[in-house]
């Protein structure tokens, strides 16, 4: 298989999960990697042995031998950089969320099919048996007329980088200038998109949708930082057909089991259970039917009988086949994204207005959030986007 010759520009927490993955698969190469924080890039070198290691990543970016790029930065530099690298020629791989509003994520899907390269977002819960097993289900019309789903997102007490610290989660998660919004953000992009996926992508039509930040906050563990953004966001937004979809992420709540996803249908409703699997309910009129579908614990079996589920158990493992020419189609992350990002400005844009707002208002209103201009220890960098 033809090689991918890989760079990493981030080498903070979440790089470390990218680097495993791309370690597992033979074709692909990580060959260089880049960070302003100069003591994260040694570590992470050294674990990794990587050598060619960057504190400036416009030095990177005019090396030749490279296909693709990996932004594993915080949010609001996902739309800079990733523009950078792609203007720069190479294939692009970008954490989630896609970026700090929908207007920079709008620039950054519209920038990719400009320039014609490959853009991917880490969507990771689409690469799941669950989430196969179930857009199938819909496709075939199992769950005849679908016609509502619900998103849910539970955490008791867990706000990353201020009740789940350094430096397991950076300070960052909670900082308007770098998350631009929290739970919702965080977790909600990863369930919305799992949903939004099995249900076809449906069109958006109208939101509304409350942001809040209720919960006391222990004094030692926020020191001097501030915490910027929404701890719960709850939405409810219609889409095309009478399809209804309601949203509530926690990162904190003074409340026990919130639930799980699920999507409910004329013949039959999907739990989205925790643990990877689904709950089929049905009712033919006479007799209630519940049936526990064991599609996470059967995926080795799945893998087996379908080799051609190779490239599906994560999305780097996609987007690398797909560009090394293994694939002749590949998950379309980057429009799923921008559909999980344009309902959820919809909530954070309906909560200020204090109303419902439709579709094109999202995207007429929504500003960009993106970072410009960035002091580091290197000197300034000025995205140009
Ligand atoms: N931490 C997690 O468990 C997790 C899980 C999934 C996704 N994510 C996503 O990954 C992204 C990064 O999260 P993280 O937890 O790895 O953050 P992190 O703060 O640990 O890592 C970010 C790294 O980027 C570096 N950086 C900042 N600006 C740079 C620049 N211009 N050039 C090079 N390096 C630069 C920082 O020094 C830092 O090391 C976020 O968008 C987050 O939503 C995180």
């Amino acid at each position: 298989m033809k090689e991918v010759r890989i760079a990493l520009i981030g080498t903070g927490v979440i790089s470390g999960q990218h680097m495993e993955r791309y370690e597992s698969l033979a074709h692909v190469t990580v060959v260089a990697a880049c960070d302003i924080d100069e003591k994260k890039l040694t570590a992470f070198g050294e674990k990794y042995g990587v050598k060619d290691l960057y504190t400036d990543y416009r030095e990177l970016l005019k090396r030749d031998d490279l296909d693709a790029v990996d932004v594993c930065l915080h949010n609001n530099l996902h739309v800079p950089m990733a523009i950078e690298v792609m203007k720069a020629g190479k294939h692009c791989y970008c954490e989630k969320p896609m970026a700090g509003s929908y207007a920079d994520a709008k620039l950054l899907y519209d920038t990719a099919k400009k320039l014609g390269k490959e853009l991917a977002i880490h969507l990771d819960w689409l690469f799941t048996s669950q989430s196969r097993y179930a857009s199938r289900m819909i496709q075939k019309g199992q769950l005849g007329k679908v016609y509502h789903a619900r998103s849910v997102g539970y955490r008791r007490l867990g706000r990353p980088g201020l009740d789940m610290p350094e430096p397991y989660f950076s300070r960052n998660f909670i900082s308007g200038k770098w998350a631009g919004h929290g739970a919702l953000y965080d977790m909600g992009v990863y369930r919305i998109s799992q949903l939004l996926y099995v249900l076809g992508v449906p069109k958006l039509e109208r939101v509304s949708g409350m942001t809040y930040q209720e919960l006391p906050m222990n004094p030692v563990l926020l020191g001097e930082n501030k915490m910027e953004v929404e701890e719960l966001g709850v939405g409810l937004a219609k889409y095309e057909n009478g399809l209804s979809l309601d949203i509530i992420e926690s990162w904190a709540i003074n409340m026990d089991d919130l639930g799980s996803c699920m999507v409910a249908g004329s013949k039959g409703g999907l739990r989205f259970c925790d643990d990877g699997n689904l709950t089929y309910f049905s009712y033919d009129g006479e007799q209630l039917l519940d049936t526990d579908l064991r599609v996470e614990d059967n995926h080795h079996m799945e893998r087996l009988a379908h080799p051609e589920l190779a490239y599906d158990d994560n999305d780097q493992a996609n987007w690398a086949a797909f560009l090394a020419g293994e694939l002749k189609e590949r998950y379309d992350t980057p429009w799923l994204a921008l559909q999980t990002m344009l309902v959820s400005e919809g909530i954070f844009l309906s909560g200020k207005l204090g109303r419902e707002v439709t579709a094109e208002e999202i995207g007429a209103l929504s500003v960009s959030n993106a970072v410009r201009e960035q002091e580091t220890p290197w000197g300034t960098f000025s995205y140009d986007f």
